[in-house]
């Protein structure tokens, strides 16, 4: 069983024009700051050779004040900070959400949990975990907030970057220009799993999009077969139910503790991305869930091998 350690997702490779935005502030800056380092260093490397000690001895002649330096050392500096001010602040503008970018934006809620994400589309009486699938081509207006600590919520290729915060809803854009599956993850530190609070965000043409939420309003395929059936009623009889949300099983969670699992078959990943979501994988999960995330809320219930098989051939809707 292999870890999914790779996340390549790199601010410098943006897919929105959001990100771009935050790619262009990186690079003005980076290229001011060059000019800056490349014109310090070689004015220092200029004065240490041509004023360097050549054994005549004694002080250089000492000089007091010279108001023209003085006035282009504060000038210089001042113009550029406020420089990149104006653009700071003029970015911020662009990449946050305003009635321009939100006007036909998809809203979705986002909840973060000690260590998962939780998206709910309000729209559409869908809720899902880890994977959040969006259309292109479209702004999403993302309203965030926290079950527990404060995390941050962070697609690098996407958007900017944004606090989750108990009981203060934080909002946020992103974009995707083209389909495809965009890495992200948890920014600010939130306890033992902060590394493995993954983000993977599927953008979709916007049929594929509409027919995949068409899937996930639908409950859970009842039970196809006896296995499956006892799955069910372990799933229910259990304490999986009390911490899980399954539509169409009867399991519906009094408090969202623990992820919607109604269509857990469709996703790529276990665990907030720290596994791919295999019956084999998640069987272990099952039986060991610390073995796989050390750490992790989620209980080991000393299941049978028979139960283990049943419930995950009914989370799985395996024959
Ligand atoms: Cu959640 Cu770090």
């Amino acid at each position: 069983m292999d870890r999914l350690y790779s996340t390549v997702a790199s601010v410098l490779s943006p897919a929105s024009p959001y990100a771009r935005d935050i790619g262009h502030l990186f690079w003005i800056t980076f290229w001011i700051s060059m000019v800056i380092l490349l014109f310090v260093s070689a004015f220092v490397i200029f004065n240490l050779v041509r004023f360097r000690d050549r054994g005549e001895g004694g002080l250089p002649p000492q000089t007091h004040g010279n108001t023209v330096v003085e006035v282009t050392w504060t000038v210089v500096p001042l113009v550029i900070l406020i420089v990149l001010f104006v653009l700071t602040v003029q970015t911020m503008a662009a990449v946050s959400p305003s009635t321009k970018t939100t006007a036909n934006a998809l809203n979705v809620d986002v909840v973060a949990h000690q260590w998962w994400w939780e998206f709910r589309y309000p729209d559409g009486d869908v809720v899902t975990a880890n994977e959040l699938h969006i259309p292109v081509g479209r702004t999403i207006h993302l309203t965030l907030t926290s079950a527990d600590v404060i995390h941050d919520f962070w697609v690098p290729e996407l958007g900017r970057k944004m606090d989750a915060v108990p009981g203060h809803p934080n909002t946020m854009i992103i974009q995707a220009d083209r389909p495809g599956t965009y890495l992200g993850t948890c920014a600010e530190y939130c306890g033992t799993d902060h590394a493995w609070m993954r983000i993977r965000v599927v953008a979709q043409t916007p049929d594929a999009y509409q027919a995949w939420l068409t899937a996930q309003a639908q409950p859970h395929a009842q039970p196809a077969n006896a296995k499956q059936a006892i799955g069910r009623g372990l799933f229910v009889g259990l304490t999986c139910s009390s911490c899980h949300t399954i539509k169409g099983s009867g399991a519906t969670a009094s408090k969202d503790v623990g992820p919607d699992l109604t269509h857990l078959a469709d996703r790529d990943t276990l665990a907030a991305g720290v596994i791919a979501n295999t019956p084999e994988n998640l069987r272990q999960w099952l039986a060991d869930p610390n073995s796989i995330k050390p750490g992790s809320y989620m209980p080991d219930l000393h299941l049978s091998s028979q139960q283990l098989d049943a419930l995950v051939a009914y989370l799985e809707e395996q024959p």
